[in-house]
């Protein structure tokens, strides 16, 4: 469990299948996960059984955030570090908010420090890879405001709503992140 002061990051558990199966087939939210299709309760099952694989294997950790209220909490997406790779200590983020209330409300910011630090004090990364959709303002402004720098653009490399889109590149070093 990781605890920030206005979220805490805690493991997966089997029952999350029912929140999951909400926020993977809300339109507004998939849209900035390059999600299209469906999400079944026999594939979301699968995703979180290799999910709990990866953590076994040393290749993925993922963690629901739940955001504090009162005595009680509510769990409002993942946040997850995949492709662990340790060679080269590197490993790629990735977050996903799926209740739209809780949207700009500095939680992704707070999540996403948590796990950054837990991947360079914990993990022993070196490197911290990520990738977001040109529109997806929200995201980008995120990005830069916890330190990672943008390495590059991936040309109309996504299809989404009709049309193709840019796909921006981010990194974060372990001697850039310094609890930003
Ligand atoms: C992207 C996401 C993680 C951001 O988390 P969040 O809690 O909503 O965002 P925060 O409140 O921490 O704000 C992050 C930044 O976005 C800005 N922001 C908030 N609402 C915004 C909006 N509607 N448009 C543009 N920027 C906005 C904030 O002001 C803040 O930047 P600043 O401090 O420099 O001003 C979250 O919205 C989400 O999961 N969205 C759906 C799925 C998704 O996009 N996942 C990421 C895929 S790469």
């Amino acid at each position: 469990m990781l605890r920030g002061d206005t979220v805490l990051l805690r493991p997966l558990k089997r029952s999350d299948i029912t929140n999951f199966l909400k926020w993977n087939n809300d339109p507004e939210v998939i849209q900035y996960l390059a999600m299209y299709l469906p999400m079944t309760e026999m594939a979301q099952e699968k995703l979180i059984e290799d999910a709990a694989s990866r953590i076994q294997a040393g290749t993925g950790v993922i963690f629901i955030i739940e955001v504090t209220e009162g005595n009680s909490s509510k769990p409002i997406g993942p946040v997850a570090l995949n492709g662990i790779n340790p060679r080269d200590h590197n490993a790629t983020f990735g977050i996903s908010i799926g209740e739209k209330d809780y949207w700009g409300k500095g939680y992704g910011t707070e999540a996403t420090r948590l796990i950054l630090d837990y991947g360079f004090q914990q993990l022993n990364l070196h490197r911290i890879s990520s990738s977001v959709l040109a529109f997806n303002e929200r995201s980008i402004r995120l990005h830069k405001k916890v330190g990672f720098k943008e390495e590059g653009l991936q040309r109309e490399a996504i299809f989404q709503n009709g049309r193709f889109h840019d796909h921006v590149m981010f990194g974060i070093l372990r001697d850039e992140w310094k609890g930003h």
